[in-house]
Parts: C-alpha cells; sequence; structure tokens
C-alpha cells in the first residue's frame, strides 16, 4: 500500500506571513530534500471562518504562489488544495464516527474559535480536527510538522489512528510530530503569536517600505522609556526577529549596543527592516515571477492533486473494505 513520509497544512489566509516561513515553511523545504512530502492548502478548513467565495479561491492562488516562491519544488513535493481531493472529506465522515463529542470538546483551539467568532460557532469548527486527522491519515503519513499550537491536534490525529486500527485492522501507522527548530515567532505586539487574524503579521511579501512601516510600530523591551536607557534584548521581539534575519555579527553588535544604550531602537528597527528586506527580496521577486504565469501555479497544483488522489484513493479502498462499506 503506498504512503508518504511527510503531510501538513496551512490554511489559505489570503496573506502568509514571516511566522508561517520561519516556524513552518523552511522546516517544509528542508524535509523535501529526504522525504517524500505531500503540503496541501487546506481551504475546507478555511470554510469554518465563512470566508467570502472569492476571497477563499484567492487566497489558495496566493498561497500556492507563496509555496512555489519559498522553494517547494513540485518535481519532488505534490502541492496541492485539500478540495480537490475529495478522499479527505469521505475519510473525515468515518473518522467522525469513531471520535467522541468529549474528545473534541477538550479542544483548546474549539475553545477559542468559539470565543472568536461567537456569532458562527458552527459544527465545522467542533469537527475540524477530525479532518485534519483525515489530512494526515489518507496518505498514510509517518511525520507531520507542527508548531506546538498543533500538539494536541496531533495527538488527538494518533489516538483516532489507534482506534481504527483496534476497532477495525491495521491500516494506519500513528504520525510523528516533526517539531520544528525554530520557537514560536511572535507578533509585532511582541506578546502573541504572529497571526494574519489578530493583524499583528509581517507579510512575507510586503515590499520594504512596509515591512520598515510596520517595524516602526514593533514593542520593544517595555522598560526602556528614554534613548539613554540600557534595553534588555533577551526580553525584545525585535532583537529576536534580528538573530532571523541579520548576520550573527551584526547581531552580536545589536545585543551589546542595546545593553548600552549605544543605540536606540528606532535605528534598531530599521537595521532589522533593512537586513529582513533583503533578505526576502528573492521571495519576493519569485513570487512576482508567478504572478505573472497564473497557468503555472494552476497546473502544479493540478498536477498535485493528481499525485494525491493516487495515495488517497489506494487508503480508502483499504479503509472502505476494513469498515465494511461497499
Ligand atoms: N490546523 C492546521 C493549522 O491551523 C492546519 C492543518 C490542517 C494541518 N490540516 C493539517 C497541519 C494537517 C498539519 C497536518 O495550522
Ligand atoms: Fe530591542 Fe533593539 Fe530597542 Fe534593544 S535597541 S530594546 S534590541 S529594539
Amino acid at each position: 500500500m503506498e504512503k508518504v513520509d511527510v503531510l501538513s497544512g496551512v490554511q489559505p489566509t489570503g496573506q502568509a506571513h514571516i511566522g508561517n516561513y520561519l516556524g513552518a515553511f523552511k522546516t517544509w523545504v528542508e524535509l523535501q530534500e529526504s522525504r517524500r512530502c505531500f503540503y496541501c492548502i487546506v481551504d475546507l478548513h478555511a470554510l469554518t471562518t465563512a470566508p467570502e467565495p472569492a476571497a477563499l479561491r484567492q487566497a489558495c492562488f496566493e498561497m500556492a504562489k507563496v509555496f512555489l516562491a519559498i522553494g517547494l519544488d513540485p518535481q519532488r513535493s505534490a502541492l496541492f488544495v485539500q478540495s480537490q481531493v475529495a478522499e479527505h472529506s469521505e475519510l473525515a465522515w468515518i473518522l467522525q464516527c469513531l471520535t467522541p463529542m468529549g474528545e473534541l470538546s477538550r479542544m483548546t483551539q474549539f475553545k477559542d474559535k468559539s470565543h472568536s467568532q461567537p456569532q458562527n460557532v458552527n459544527v465545522g469548527l467542533f469537527t475540524y480536527p477530525v479532518l485534519q486527522a483525515a489530512d494526515i491519515l489518507v496518505y498514510r503519513a509517518e511525520g507531520v510538522p507542527v508548531g506546538e499550537d498543533q500538539v494536541q491536534h496531533l495527538e488527538l490525529a494518533r489516538e483516532i489512528a489507534r482506534r481504527f486500527n483496534r476497532t477495525y485492522r491495521e491500516v494506519f501507522p500513528e504520525p510523528q510530530p516533526v517539531l520544528s527548530k525554530t520557537p514560536r515567532i511572535l507578533g509585532l505586539d511582541g506578546a502573541t503569536k504572529m497571526s494574519k487574524s489578530k493583524g499583528n503579521h509581517i507579510p512575507l511579501l510586503a515590499p520594504p517600505e512596509e515591512i520598515e512601516a510596520l517595524l516602526r510600530t514593533a514593542v520593544t523591551d517595555p522598560q526602556r522609556q528614554r534613548r539613554s536607557d540600557p534595553g534588555r534584548p533577551w526580553v525584545c521581539n525585535v532583537f529576536s526577529l534580528h538573530q532571523y534575519f541579520s548576520p550573527p555579527e551584526e547581531v552580536a553588535v545589536v545585543d551589546l549596543e542595546c545593553r548600552t544604550a549605544a543605540r536606540g531602537c528606532v535605528d534598531c528597527k530599521l537595521h532589522l527592516a533593512r537586513n529582513m528586506a533583503q533578505q526576502l527580496a528573492p521571495i519576493r521577486e519569485r513570487a512576482a515571477a508567478l504572478e505573472r504565469d497564473p497557468e503555472h501555479v494552476r497546473a502544479v497544483l493540478a498536477d498535485g492533486a493528481a499525485r494525491a488522489r493516487a495515495v488517497a484513493a489506494s487508503t480508502m479502498e483499504q479503509v472502505r473494505d476494513a469498515v465494511g462499506l461497499g
């Protein structure tokens, strides 16, 4: 039976940001060097937040462009949109019938989202993690790169796999987390995880002027009130970002000059903005080229979906047989 090594997914948010890039995408690109990887844009999951139809379709295209621009290689990895592989939804239903309500009501993301969209606490929000489990299990994937906020969902996917195997027969391997080396990237508020929905993000494709304008608003060491106060780089998110975008020698200088009040926060941010814009320039250029070649992006997604369907269909034959369907 066919299987893949690595599966991961990202929601089509319309604007990938540097938190996605540092926290997830960089690992995805590394993994494709040695493993057979499938990466999907989870548009069915996005429906739980009731996006406008045209915006959802556009956001999928934008995310696909980003996949290619950051260096995911469609020759090696299957890049596709979740809804184009109907087996995800089919398996999700079967897995839902194996999952107790109680397990889903413990999911912290469900509780958070019910709070953040009280006017739309739909059933999809509740069963979201089962669809996520189906995304992984339909490819019998062994490794799943996830951030710490998704560890609970992956643990549930493991439990669902075990329960399926116990109830019917051994079909699914238990997927293992592939933890990213990068700790969670904080947003411009310096307090919560960077995310588009919180509006504290720096878009991955932002032009240099926008990067600079956004970084000017970044929260730094709150105890540093005057330019003459020494700063504490270890509590400052601007300093954390320097560690990803500035060369080590420059980071050492930032560290020293901050502690000794030899540099001000405005200069420090402009310095970071320059390095960030420079590091991200090749990605932005590739994305701009793809913008002029939408047919190529569509062809990559069509090919990815075809490859994904082949694996998913073979898993579903086993699943239907094991469960007694057909
Ligand atoms: N829920 C994940 C997130 O919000 C996205 C996702 C959907 C996913 N399906 C997945 C991640 C399967 C890993 C594997 O980040
Ligand atoms: Fe942060 Fe830089 Fe200001 Fe120090 S000088 S507090 S590292 S922004």
